[in-house]
């Protein structure tokens, strides 16, 4: 039996991941949370793990052969996943999920010491550097969810398009790098099949909703409206790449690792039609 801990399994690549590898024989998984009783996943174990909670961190990872690591994004996280690291078995995997670009500076340099953490744990890793989830566009907890429900795109993107990828994608490719041996040491730049701007992105959520959503470009000081701290300098500093057009790019690495394309945004579009039309 080979056990899995998939932390954030509430969220968007934690849900598919963990279906993946509970549809996968003699892989036992568990499903990080803090709210373990909402993780309601067929064939998965639900599991307390809260990164505020260090008491959960012993029982979570007892055993494992393989953790997948979804990066809080708070100033700690490069201490938080050291730590975590350092309590896994010697031979664990770790598949990190970390973002395009993290090499560039960001808030003192977060991202890269991120990695870091992760690449000298001593344990075999695999760092996922995904850009722009499509499911952005209709996950509730993100400002964008509600706003496009509402027929508006309001997005700062200083006019670069954006190569989004499907979170499903990422869950197929964290899949194999849990599981499949050839992924140790590798980092994997993950991104859909085509580059949009965000008028193309607003013109194919309109097709899908079955309502006009037009993309509105905001400001960047409007994009932070209400931010402080850590969560400001993150932001600003996302969106700056955005502007810069460092998310456009389209690499390969999806179809290369699972034999088959990564999803378009239409296709998620059309299987999230239900969720767009409920506005
Ligand atoms: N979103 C993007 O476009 C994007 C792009 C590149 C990289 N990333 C990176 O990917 C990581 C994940 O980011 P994300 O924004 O996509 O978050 P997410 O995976 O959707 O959720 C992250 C956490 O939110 C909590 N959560 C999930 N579902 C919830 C729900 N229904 N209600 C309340 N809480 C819920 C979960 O923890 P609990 O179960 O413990 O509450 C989960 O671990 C971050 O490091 C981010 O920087 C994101």
């Amino acid at each position: 039996m080979t056990r899995v801990l998939v932390t954030g399994v509430r969220g968007k690549t934690g849900v598919p991941l963990a279906q993946l590898l509970a549809a996968r024989p003699g892989v036992e998984v568990l499903g990080g949370s803090s709210d373990p009783a909402t993780v309601t996943l067929d064939g998965v174990q639900p599991t307390a793990f809260s990164w505020d909670d260090v008491s959960t961190w012993a029982a979570a990872t007892d055993g494992v052969d393989a953790v997948y690591v979804v990066r809080p994004d708070r100033a700690d996280a490069p201490e938080l996943i050291g730590a975590l690291l350092t309590g896994l078995p010697a031979q664990a995997r770790v598949v990190l999920l970390s973002e395009r670009q993290a090499d560039s500076s960001g808030p003192g340099g977060w991202a890269a010491r991120t990695e870091q953490v992760v690449r000298r744990s001593g344990r075999p890793w695999t760092v996922l550097r995904p850009g722009w989830f499509m499911q952005v566009l209709t996950d509730e907890r993100f400002y964008l969810g509600p706003l496009v429900e509402d027929g508006e795109l309001a997005f700062s993107s200083g006019g670069a398009s954006i190569a989004w990828i499907d979170a499903r994608d990422i869950a197929a490719v964290a899949e194999r790098a849990l599981l499949d041996d050839g992924h140790e040491g590798q980092v994997h730049e993950l991104t859909g099949p085509e580059s949009l701007t965000l008028p193309q992105v607003a013109q194919h959520v309109s097709t899908a909703a079955g309502h006009l959503v037009t993309h509105r470009e905001i400001h960047l000081d409007e994009a932070l409206d209400g931010l402080g701290g850590f969560e400001r300098d993150l932001t600003l500093w996302t969106f700056e790449r955005v502007h810069a057009g460092f998310f456009a790019p389209v690499t390969d690495t999806v179809e290369r690792l699972t034999g088959r394309p990564a999803r378009t945004l239409e296709t998620f579009l059309a299987d999230s039609a239900a969720a767009l039309r409920r506005g």
